[in-house]
């Protein structure tokens, strides 16, 4: 037999978490407790149907998770404005000035869940990019290119050409956030950058490769956008999140959908992977043996890039022979959901 491993520990400051889908309603009071139990706050994504657009929405929207919160948590979301081409500068100055938005969202339209209120005609938003360029005001990107003609893989790295680089040279000063990078052409575009451009990374896209989704049998819960790449991009991820670097940081992207309409015959994208995110990057950091960097990527260069002060408190995570377990499926109302399966026993455990 051999010899049982040695019980480590870490103690990082307590997470965030920089882009999380909460929606609204019964999804929203099943799924807000599972953040909230590790993260002390997260930027929320606004794409609800119909999605948050103006300040007022934003408002209304942060009173309803506040009011979904369970007694006694400390969790402070983060809010966002999606991006239309109708949307008002001034009201989006407005709302970033009293504090409620520290962020605004641009969906290519169609390019991903509830993106049909997107922006299709990139001239029609530069109003708002400029004035965001003029108060700081980061705008999180999801970078897919919606062309047809572009296979689904290239997505991103086309967009990043097509799209990205193009937009960011006319607005200079605009800060923004690549969200869930998923190649090593986004590694490599926001490495080049100045600090003006951050990244975020999910925690399946350091776990899955597209084999895991498609080999030997379709699995719809490893289904996401933008989708998992092959395992070269995986390693490309995983060396970024790992590197400490101040540009790249967590943003789970974490995506509820209830199991029926996952295992569908037009299934949905999204990983849900707010239960066991901390234990699951634990596990990632151990076999990169980059333990003592996790803390910069999931604590510090996010708040850093957001302008925020870092979180009080702490979470303790500590590597334990028996495995660490959660439900394979959380329920509320919309039904039940299905919790992101590594695939792989996970020996971290975390404790406040
Ligand atoms: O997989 C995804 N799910 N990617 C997104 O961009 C949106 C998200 C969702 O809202 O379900
Ligand atoms: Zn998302």
């Amino acid at each position: 037999m051999s010899e049982p491993r040695p019980t480590r520990q870490i103690v990082i400051r307590r997470p965030d978490d920089m882009h999380l889908h909460l929606r609204d309603g019964a999804m929203l009071a099943t799924v807000l407790p599972e953040s909230a139990r590790h993260f002390a706050r997260a930027i929320v994504m606004p794409n609800l149907v119909p999605p948050v657009v103006t300040a007022r929405e934003a408002a209304a929207y942060r009173d309803r998770i506040l009011a979904a919160l369970p007694e006694g948590a400390a969790f402070e979301p983060l809010m966002t404005l999606y991006l239309t081409e109708t949307t008002d500068p001034d009201d989006v100055a407005a709302a970033h000035a009293s504090g409620l938005v520290r962020a605004v969202k641009l969906y290519p339209a169609g390019a991903t869940t509830n993106s049909a209120s997107g922006v299709r005609d990139f001239d029609r938003v530069r109003a708002v990019l400029e004035r965001m360029a003029a108060i700081g005001l980061p705008l999180c990107i999801h970078g897919e290119v919606t062309d047809p003609a572009v296979d689904i893989f290239d997505r991103e790295a086309v967009f990043i050409d097509r799209v990205l680089d193009p937009l960011r040279r006319a607005t200079p000063g605009l800060r923004v956030v690549m969200e869930h990078i998923t190649t090593g052409d986004g590694v490599d575009y926001a490495r080049a950058q100045g600090a003006d451009l951050a990244a975020t990374i999910t925690t399946h896209h350091l776990i899955i490769n597209r084999n895991h989704i498609l080999a030997g049998g379709i699995r719809p819960h490893y289904y996401c956008l933008p989708v998992a790449k092959r395992e070269s991009h995986r390693q490309a991820l995983r060396a970024a999140a790992a590197s400490g670097e101040p540009r790249f940081f967590l943003g789970t992207d974490s995506a509820p959908h209830p199991d029926h309409l996952k295992e569908h015959a037009c299934g949905c994208a999204g990983c849900f992977t707010a239960t066991n995110t901390m234990a699951l990057l634990a596990h990632v950091f151990d076999e990169m043996g980059a333990l003592d960097r996790l803390e910069a990527f999931t604590s510090r260069n996010g708040a850093a890039f957001y302008r925020l002060p870092l979180n009080d408190g702490s979470l303790t995570l500590t590597r334990r022979d028996k495995p660490a377990s959660w439900p394979a499926r959380i329920t509320g109302a919309p039904g039940p959901v299905t919790v992101f399966d590594p695939g792989f026993p996970v020996h971290w455990h975390v404790s406040d």
